[in-house]
């Protein structure tokens, strides 16, 4: 709920268990007061208001009160008058300067939420604080959108810049928050990594000076997640505040973290500012995405359960809520791109005995695609290999049973394509110059929508034709030689995100034509993990590494941003293709199980008791789908620093528990490890299913379960379900 205070000039926002608060001073900058545990309106606020500017510090004015930007903790700083710390806009007016000034100027609330327009954002029953800041000389306004949901601990942001003069603005940053935080020992955690190797968790103090984490890569990118937190220095798993950021945003981002010469740390997010402007000639505006800033008093667990609360209730469509996800098999890493008909249809009778509900054919069924050379964007049936196109494969799945799910990669050229020689300048890059390849392959231009419209037709076709319940989105390359032929000169720092506005409206073309269909992302693995793919794509596959051990790591650090139905894991062969590790079908059924889960391996070669094995897996799993999709999460060991990784799924009502993990090396006479168990009742007793003992919540909470000592990599994997209340 939002509130204003008109007599003290104060801004409210209260939604679950989370207070945001700023003020109008007397000369109409907005100071920010209070983000955190949620308060009383009743406390009083006046402490809060006080600054203590230094000897250099521009004094703006002097009258009740000595107010200094330089000083204050603000709402949504202001470039060039004197605050030195950095800002969230530069704009450049057509006399060169890039002065600000914003004063107040208005505000409304209105219920429902209102968003950017053509990007993903928060829906489903919010509420909106307006707010209108104007800088006269400029003549540009700045709207300043707050979000909040009553049954979550996130606040939205996101600005619409709008030109109010004759004259042209190029905005040189318009990021899409700024919040300030009274000085603080905090640390700094990100998501960073590379490909196969994406989202580690890294912890470093913030000292004084700024960092950031963004991308250049026209992807979010598996380099840096535009997820970071901010949490007080000695934060566990269950206590401590903390603070997630995180961008409704796929392309290329930037997060500051700047501490100041007093301590106090400012944090401001959107777009990257490198090699982006946006023009605003006269009344047009420019929004930018929309930022999401979380906040927990219960740890990174409370701060991970706040994130995935928000994530599954206002990002993820909510067609896909009360439905369980299919269990797929897919064939890359049995057939890559080497199959014909009878080599699929073997593959499809096979999958069928194991139980999977959905085929999916990756890569290699359209045009001349034999290797990553040639093809994409040749979005037709290649007959040659597939005698009589994808109706014959498709027709195998109904009679057994099963779905069938088909891969894309829409913004792709191969230069030897018939795409690409029928539609001159279809790439993206400077028409003097060759363009860079990665995999072999071209950029299309998605900023131009004559481009979008004609994948769509293309992809509407097979969509049309062929009964396909589930599409794989691949994009396997980042973008270099940034130019559009498309756009004018004037235009071409807006480049980078149009190209992503582009990729968003494809996919919302296809899921309004096919309101059933379900998407997964993917980018060479988990390079476009983000909340922007989200809300179209409720899973995204995680990672091309497929490790058991690996993705313990992997895994560990998407969970602290992302619900664990979001991630796509699937059960592949040992030894892996990618590390050679050998794990048994124990332990990486349970990694993979804690997500939506998948077989990706060749399900012709395997031995009758394989078979069982995948049989009793798939069963297992259905015991825990939809408990994976809608539970909290609870880390118990950590990859990074227990050597081992093991987490439990509690559901809501908690009534069941779900903890798998596994161990990495063991030696002989280790002592037994304790699994002390969290987020259960206390005042219930638990079935554990594995060591047939019922035992009491405080029990499993205090005094824990040893885990016997095995082999290396040994799985663990427990059930368990309340029976009755302790009296
Ligand atoms: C990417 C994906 C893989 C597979 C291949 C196909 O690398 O991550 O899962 O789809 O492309 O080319």
């Amino acid at each position: 709920m939002f509130r204003f205070d008109e007599k003290k000039r104060v801004f409210f926002a209260h939604a679950k268990d989370v207070s945001y608060i700023f003020s109008i001073t007397d000369k109409g900058y907005l100071r920010h007061l209070y983000f955190g545990a949620k308060i009383s309106e009743t406390d009083s606020l006046e402490l809060l208001s006080k600054d203590f500017p230094n000897s250099f510090s521009p004094i703006c004015y002097e009258e009740d009160t000595i107010f200094s930007l330089d000083v204050a903790l603000q709402e949504f700083p202001t470039n060039q008058r004197g605050d030195f710390r950095s800002s969230p806009i530069v704009a450049r007016s057509s006399n060169g300067s890039r002065v600000c000034d914003f004063v107040y100027d208005s505000y409304s609330i209105t219920d429902g939420e209102k968003f950017p327009s053509d990007m993903p954002h928060a829906r489903y029953g919010g509420q909106t604080l307006t707010i209108n800041l104007i800088d006269k000389v400029k003549k540009l306004k700045i709207e300043l959108n707050y979000i909040i949901f009553e049954d979550c601990s996130t606040i939205t942001r996101y600005v619409s810049y709008k030109n109010l003069g004759d004259e042209d603005i190029y905005l040189e940053r318009a990021f899409s928050y700024s919040i300030d935080f009274f000085s603080k020992e905090m640390n700094l955690i990100t998501l960073a990594g590379r490909p196969a190797f994406e989202r580690n968790v890294e912890i470093t103090p913030i000292t004084q000076g700024v960092k950031s984490i963004s991308s250049t890569c026209g992807a979010s990118s598996h380099i840096l997640n535009p997820f970071v937190a901010l949490v007080e220095k000695d934060i566990s798993n269950d206590y401590g505040n903390a603070y997630g950021f995180n961008l409704i945003y796929s392309g290329n981002f930037k997060t500051s973290i700047e501490k100041s010469s007093l301590g106090d740390i400012r944090v401001l997010g959107g777009i990257n500012d490198e090699s982006f402007t946006a023009l605003l000639k006269a009344g047009e505006s420019f929004d930018t995405p929309e930022a999401t800033l979380t906040f927990s008093a219960n740890g990174l667990n409370g701060l991970s359960q706040a994130e995935h609360d928000f994530v599954r209730a206002h990002i993820l469509d909510e067609r896909y809520r009360d439905v369980e996800r299919p269990i797929v098999v897919n064939n890359w890493e049995a057939t890559d791109f080497r199959f014909d008909t009878d080599i699929i249809l073997d593959y499809i009778d096979k999958a069928s005995e194991i139980g999977v509900d959905t085929f999916v054919l990756d890569d290699g069924w359209f045009g001349k695609r034999d290797d990553d050379t040639s093809g994409l964007g040749d979005w037709v049936e290649n007959t040659t290999k597939l005698k009589g196109g994808l109706a014959p494969l498709i027709d195998r799945c109904k009679q057994k049973g099963i779905k069938f799910g088909l891969w894309f990669e829409p913004e792709m050229v191969s230069v030897d394509s018939d795409f690409y020689r029928q539609n001159e300048n279809c790439n993206i890059g400077e028409l003097d110059r060759l363009p860079a390849k990665s995999r072999h392959q071209l950029v299309l231009d998605f900023s131009n929508p004559k481009t979008v419209d004609k994948i769509f037709n293309a992809i509407a076709k097979i969509l049309d034709n062929n009964d396909i319940s589930y599409v794989k989105w691949d994009m396997n390359r980042y973008i270099s030689d940034n130019f559009s032929s498309y756009l004018p000169p004037e235009r071409q720092g807006e480049f980078n995100h149009r190209q992503v506005l582009g990729v968003y409206d494809l996919a919302e073309r296809i899921l309004n034509r096919y309101p059933s269909l379900i998407m997964e992302g993917c980018a060479g693995g988990g390079g476009r993990f983000d909340l922007g793919m989200l809300y179209y794509f409720p899973q995204i596959w995680t990672s091309d590494n497929t490790d058991a051990l690996e993705r313990t790591k992997i895994q560990y650090g998407t969970s602290l941003a992302y619900p664990l139905i979001a991630t796509s894991c699937h059960v592949t062969h040992s030894p892996n293709a990618l590390t050679q590790r050998q794990i048994s079908w124990e332990t990486r059924f349970a990694i993979a199980s804690l997500g939506a889960f998948g077989y990706e391996l060749d399900v012709t070669k395997l031995t009758d008791e394989e078979k069982k094995i995948v049989r009793e897996q798939i069963a297992e799993y259905k015991t825990v789908r939809s408990l994976v999709k809608n539970g909290d999460l609870f880390r118990i060991f950590s990859p990074f620093s227990d050597g081992m990784f093991c987490v439990s799924v509690v559901s809501k009502d908690k009534d069941v528990a779900y903890v798998a993990g596994m161990k990495w090396l063991d030696a002989p006479n280790n002592k037994h490890v304790i699994i002390k168990l969290k987020g259960l009742d206390d005042n219930k007793n638990y079935f554990v299913k594995e060591l047939g003992l019922t035992l009491s919540g405080k029990y499993l909470k205090n005094v824990g379960l040893p885990i016997k000592n095995g082999y290396d990599f040994a799985q663990i994997s427990l059930h368990l379900s309340a029976v009755k209340k302790v009296g």
